[in-house]
């Protein structure tokens, strides 16, 4: 028998991350040099690895190894952990006495002139490359990492499974004016095809349910969005469900407070520290642009607290009955004219509304004409669509959801009003032909969400790489 000559390597020790460091470490730590203090015979440096305080490490060295430093260069250090002095704080309870130090990779020496943290909103998108490196921003996108997780954790405990959808569809959702018209390539020798980016998953969760049951996913959403508001983007983050054997609309706000309870209080077990750390830097910071009209201090663990409160009592609001709200706190129209009792409440209007409530509500019975086809109209009056969104202060509109439309030949009739072309929706009705599993689903705006959880102003501070009418860098 041939003999092989097998070598085996020892299981290797990954270099530890910052925030992995025990008090008897000794070799190697990397990462980006923050700061630099030096003093008469050695400096202090902060070195860091990630977002949060676990992921900086003070270190003491001799002045020979800070020439040349610069900040924010990449640099690998050897030596070894030593307790604090007494009486000394800092990032942990021991800090790193380096005995070498090489850059690895030099930071040009005019850093702290990119994207200074007192720079305004149009800075911190146009450099968000910088200013992804701010301790605070850095943050909040490890928060938004843990809201995604949260969502995914609520959505499994509701028995749910992900699907993931295509961001290229033939047919239109929410309305042909916010697609974007794309030309994908065409089978060999075939001419290319038209396309949309998808506006909402919708459809493709209502194929998968007979097959998979109750099922989510959480992907991005494409509008052509004309106006640059402080709420609409123009690619967002879309986490969608769709649920069977709904038979009312009370089965289906049940499963809508379900949903809202439950991921907040995920994200409150999976991101208390990060909120503690994000919402102490906040307050310490008072040079921020007057646009964002925070409030301080800021408690985002406490008001998160109150937020999940909040979702165990909603205020159930039918349309007619928000529209005599409005007459009541005078919000009328542009023109200064009363809204009418079939009028579609614009956002503004909504928003200010919403203020004055100062709860969550679920704005119920639309008129049909104002929503989309699928709609299932509410069966003691037709007129009203069994639609549901979820509104919050602050923000407005979070949730746009409801019971679907199950007899086929009501569905042809809406589509019909709406313009919309039956062989375009095949797929679509074939699910009311083949055992239709009385469906109602909801999309959630997950910008808009965090927006909300954090007490954000804009959108855009809630996006990694926001984009709107006329952002599509970095
Ligand atoms: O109300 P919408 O249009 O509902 C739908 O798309 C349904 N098909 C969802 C479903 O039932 N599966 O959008 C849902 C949510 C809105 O409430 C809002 O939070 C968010 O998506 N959204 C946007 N967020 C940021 N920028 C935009 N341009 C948005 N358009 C909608």
């Amino acid at each position: 028998m041939q003999s092989t000559d097998l070598t085996t390597s020892s299981t290797p020790t990954p270099r530890p991350s910052i925030d992995q460091l025990k008090a008897d470490y000794a070799g190697e730590i990397v990462g980006w040099l923050e700061k630099i203090t030096p003093f008469k015979s050695h400096a202090f440096l902060v070195i860091r690895d990630g977002a949060g305080l676990k992921h900086r490490i003070q270190v003491v060295c001799s002045l020979a190894l800070i020439e040349d430093l610069t900040v924010e260069s990449y640099v690998s250090l050897t030596g070894k952990c030593a307790k604090l002095p007494p009486k000394a704080t800092s990032f942990h309870p021991f800090e790193f006495h380096a005995t070498s130090l090489t850059i690895l990779g030099k930071a040009l020496p005019d850093y702290h002139t990119k994207c200074p943290h007192t720079a305004g909103p149009e800075l911190k998108i146009a450099e968000r490359h910088f200013h992804l490196r701010d301790p605070e921003f850095a943050l909040l996108t490890k928060i938004r990492a843990q809201l995604l997780a949260s969502f995914r954790d609520t959505f499994e405990d509701m028995g749910m499974t992900e699907i993931t959808p295509p961001s290229f569809v033939g047919v239109e959702c929410e309305g042909g004016s916010t697609l974007f018209h794309l030309k994908h390539p065409g089978d060999s020798g075939q001419p290319e095809m038209d396309v949309y980016l998808t506006q909402s998953s919708q459809f493709y969760l209502e194929y998968a349910l007979p097959g998979v049951g109750d099922c989510y996913c959480i992907a991005g959403s494409y509008r052509a969005e004309k106006s640059r508001t402080r709420r609409h983007l123009t690619e967002f983050t879309h986490a969608e469900y769709e649920c069977h054997g709904i038979m009312s609309l009370e089965d289906h706000t049940t499963k809508l407070q379900t949903m809202l309870t439950g991921v907040l209080t995920h994200l409150l077990r999976r991101a208390g520290d990060l909120l503690a750390a994000y919402s102490k830097i906040r307050t310490e910071r008072d040079d921020r642009d007057p646009d964002e009209k925070r409030t301080k201090p800021i408690d985002l663990v406490q008001r998160l607290k109150t937020l999940i409160e909040m979702t165990k009592s909603i205020l159930h609001l039918k349309h007619q009955d928000a529209i005599e709200l409005l007459k009541k706190y005078q919000i009328f129209k542009d023109d200064g004219s009363e809204y009418g009792p079939r009028d579609d409440i614009p956002e503004a209007a909504e928003r200010k509304l919403i203020d004055k409530l100062g709860v969550i509500v679920f704005l119920t019975h639309f008129p049909m004409e104002t929503k989309s086809f699928y709609m299932k109209a509410d069966p003691s009056d037709p007129s009203r669509a069994w639609g549901v969104d979820v509104e919050v202060p602050g923000v407005g509109e979070v949730v746009g959801s409801g019971v679907r439309e199950s007899d086929y030949l009501t569905l042809i009739k809406q589509m019909k009003l709406q313009g919309l072309k039956e062989e375009d929706y095949r797929e679509y009705l074939d699910q009311r032909k083949y055992g239709f599993g009385m469906t109602s689903g909801m999309g959630l705006g997950v910008d808009r969400f965090l927006c909300w959880i954090l007490d954000l102003f804009s959108i855009r501070q809630a996006v990694t790489f926001p984009r709107y009418p006329g952002c599509v860098r970095p």
